[in-house]
């Protein structure tokens, strides 16, 4: 399938659901209040990849981030929870990424991306 609908009440606040999209994995994650100001309060300059949290996500929906999870470092399944920046890290080599899904530390090049999404409704995002 090249596109796929996700009905977002099917993650709760503070978890995450991962979706197969295209073979890959897919994060659906319903960020805290804590996680997005943790994301919102990085300045640019500390970034690697210097991308705002309000880039990542869609107006209007910022508790929801949408990214494929896959390590942009040699493509690994990094888990949320651990690191050092309150996001993922990658266990393979040691990458951290933040409740934005931006790196901050380890050899991955780049932030977990954002894969083309919208909203169909309040509550559904088609992927794709
Ligand atoms: Fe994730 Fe190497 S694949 S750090």
């Amino acid at each position: 399938l090249s596109t796929i609908e996700f009905d977002l009440t099917k993650v709760q606040e503070g978890q995450q659901v991962v979706i197969k999209w295209q073979g890959k994995p897919v994060f659906v994650r319903y960020r805290t209040p804590a996680e997005i100001e943790q994301a919102r309060s990085v300045s640019m300059g500390a970034l690697k990849d210097p991308q705002s949290d309000a880039e990542r996500v869609k107006d209007g929906h910022q508790q929801y981030l949408v990214v494929i999870g896959s390590c942009t470092h040699l493509g690994c399944v990094p888990t949320f929870g651990s690191g050092d920046f309150g996001g993922w890290f990658c266990p393979c080599h040691g990458s951290h990424y933040d409740t934005s899904g931006r790196i901050r530390k380890g050899p991955a090049p780049i932030n977990l991306v954002v894969p083309t999404y919208e909203y169909v409704s309040d509550t559904r995002v088609k992927i794709g």
